[in-house]
């Protein structure tokens, strides 16, 4: 039988329960995000690249940095957020999304608040450019995340050329090159559809989203499984008071709202309209 090593021998950087606690603190306050017990060894690995980064020999230190410095509790959120993602993921909501923009000819705004690397509100932006036949329609699309390495991401528009292999050939031929020589194996947005969508940091726990009028869709998916319950709730508040009565709030496979009948009641698959 193998003998039981303490993972604090083997480990390069001590990383002891309460440097844990302290994350799970501060993550909680900067972001939302409330860690289980089991994710200590995430914790560790995702935290133990910034020590390397900055030549620091010990969690304590590091946290003590992070402490100090806005530009470290940059790096700590962007080491601690899961970004998993990708072109039409649900691919039902996109349908929805078309059919929504036929029956509502007067929309202007669609928010995507957690847009990760960018494939979701691409794909949010392919269906409107097909819905309107143009890409300059008149509905804006603002795509945003507290990541800003995701967000750089999406900005570039560079994808793997497998992540778009299940698109069917028109929307790979219309939306995408693709890349030559050392960009071989790559594809980018075109520019017409990258034009249609504003990127913007924003952490959804600051008090003001800074929207000025009223938005008709949001997709909020995959983001609020991270968040207390307490939290969640009071997220879809502030989202249905951006909402007019007949907008759109689009949730995630895992994340179900059918008990806030006083907030929203559902009108299709993890799909919502705000009650008003
Ligand atoms: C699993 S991804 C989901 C991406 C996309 N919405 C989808 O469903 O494919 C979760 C995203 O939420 C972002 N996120 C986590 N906490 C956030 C917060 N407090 N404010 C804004 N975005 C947050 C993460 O950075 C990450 O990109």
């Amino acid at each position: 039988m193998n003998a039981v090593v303490s993972p604090a021998v083997e480990r390069e950087f001590v990383f002891h329960r309460h440097d844990f606690e302290k994350v799970r603190k501060t993550l909680m306050s900067m972001a939302g995000i409330r860690l289980a017990d089991s994710k200590d060894g995430m914790v560790y690995s995702r935290l133990a690249r910034r020590l390397r980064a900055l030549n620091i020999d010990s969690f304590s230190k590091y946290l003590a940095v992070v402490e100090a410095s806005s530009v470290e509790q940059e790096q700590f959120i962007n080491a601690l957020t899961t970004n998993l993602t990708s072109f039409f993921r649900e691919p039902h909501h996109f349908d929805a999304l078309a059919r929504y923009l036929h029956e509502h000819p007067d929309t202007h705004t669609i928010w995507c608040a957690a847009s990760s690397t960018g494939e979701e509100p691409y794909s949010i932006a392919m269906v409107v450019a097909e819905v309107y036949g143009t890409y300059k329609p008149p509905v804006r699309i603002i795509a945003s995340d507290i990541d800003s390495n995701v967000l750089a991401t999406a900005k570039r528009g560079v994808y793997a050329a497998k992540s778009i292999e299940k698109l069917d050939t028109c929307r790979k031929q219309q939306f995408f090159h693709r890349g030559t020589g050392q960009n071989s194996g790559k594809v980018r947005v075109v520019d017409e559809l990258k034009n249609m969508i504003t990127f913007k940091q924003i952490n959804l726990h600051q008090p003001d989203w800074g929207f000025k009028q009223e938005v008709n869709v949001i997709f909020c998916r995959n983001v609020m499984i991270y968040f207390d319950k307490e939290t969640q709730l009071r997220l879809l508040a502030r989202m249905v008071d951006l909402l007019p009565a007949e907008g759109m709030y689009v949730a995630g496979h895992s994340e179900n709202f059918n008990l806030q009948s006083n907030l929203v009641r559902p009108m299709g698959k993890t799909l919502y309209r705000p009650v008003k």
